[in-house]
């Protein structure tokens, strides 16, 4: 496994695996690895040929009062957990090589990255698509892995890989959670023991939207009422949204049918945590779950065909 800094360098290796005519995945990252960062890894271990990891923390994305100073950064131990899934390279430049003085571009992503995240973070998908435009062009993957976790800006960016005619297929994987049910964030690290246990208030309010839909109720707003009462009850949690949403457009549904996508932000102490959940009958798997959302956008691949 390689490690990258140089931006000629990780052409480099991308030409040689295309040239050679290797499916080459790409999965881009801020390290402070957890096992979601290590499932999109293996996702892309098992279908690619060759595998670069990018850790870049994106300064574009951080709104100046958010946690770009302390955001959590650690190489060499991201190192050692990526060594078992032998992949070929990491590419973790800095951010002078990403953003040369004189950089003056940047992509202006439209509708869907306009509410929930994008309302509370200005600028924030701006400086994602754009580093993620930069990324893909440098390592010219056939295949990038996202999370689901990050619903909005998977959303976002294959928007920008249709609106910009990228020849790139994005690969969503599931929610990797705590056994308890808290989604896995690197921003966790940031929370106490009291705020760990309060945090859980997220992934109970995404179930119970997911109970109400279950047993009929298909109102919207009568589903979000149910998440916001789960959120009211721990008195700690500051609700920033809690929405049911078209999973393509983000609007919401006039009414909630399964592949509608429950979205919830929340902020305990200084920590913003944010969490989903594809809604979906009794006993649907997390990758079924995703297929109801990939069969509405024709370039999301999920399963085998996302094979490159
Ligand atoms: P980061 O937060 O490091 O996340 C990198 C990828 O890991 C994203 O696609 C994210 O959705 C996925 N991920 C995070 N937690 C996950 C979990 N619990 N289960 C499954 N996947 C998870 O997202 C970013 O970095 C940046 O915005 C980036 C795309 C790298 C651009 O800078």
């Amino acid at each position: 496994m390689y490690l990258i800094r140089s931006l000629d360098e990780v052409r480099c290796l991308s030409r040689q695996a295309r040239g050679q005519g290797r499916s080459l995945g790409l999965v881009p990252t801020m390290g402070a690895l957890h096992e979601g960062h290590l499932s999109l890894v293996a996702k892309a271990r098992s279908e690619c040929r060759s595998v670069v990891v990018s850790i870049f923390v994106n300064p574009t994305q951080f709104g100046p009062r958010e946690d770009l100073g302390r955001y959590p950064r650690d190489l060499e131990r991201d190192l050692g957990l990526l060594a078992p899934f032998q992949i070929d390279a990491v590419f973790a430049p800095d951010a002078a090589a990403m953003y040369p003085s004189g950089f003056d571009t940047f992509v202006d992503p439209g509708a869907v990255s306009q509410p929930l995240e994008g309302a509370l973070r200005p600028g924030h998908f701006r400086g994602v698509a754009t580093v993620v435009l930069k990324l893909l062009n440098l390592v010219d993957p056939s295949t990038a892995y996202f999370g689901q976790k990050d619903f909005q800006q998977a959303m976002v960016i294959h928007r920008l890989i249709e609106d910009f005619n990228l020849d790139v297929r994005l690969a969503l994987c599931p929610i990797v959670r705590e056994p308890d049910g808290l989604a896995m964030s690197s921003r966790n690290a940031y929370l106490s023991a009291e705020e760990r246990i309060m945090s859980l208030g997220l992934s109970h309010a995404l179930r119970r939207a997911e109970t109400v839909f279950c047993h009929g109720e298909t109102r919207t707003e009568a589903v979000v009422e149910e998440m916001k009462r789960v959120i009211a009850a721990e008195p700690c949690l500051q609700l920033d949204y809690a929405v049911v949403a078209d999973p393509q457009t983000l609007a919401p549904p006039p009414v909630v049918t399964a592949g509608a996508v429950a979205l919830i932000a929340a902020r305990v102490g200084s920590t913003r945590l944010l969490d989903n959940l594809i809604l979906a009958p009794p006993g649907t798997n997390d990758e079924d779950r995703l297929h109801l959302v990939e069969n509405r956008n024709s370039k999301l691949g999920t399963g085998p065909t996302a094979l490159a």
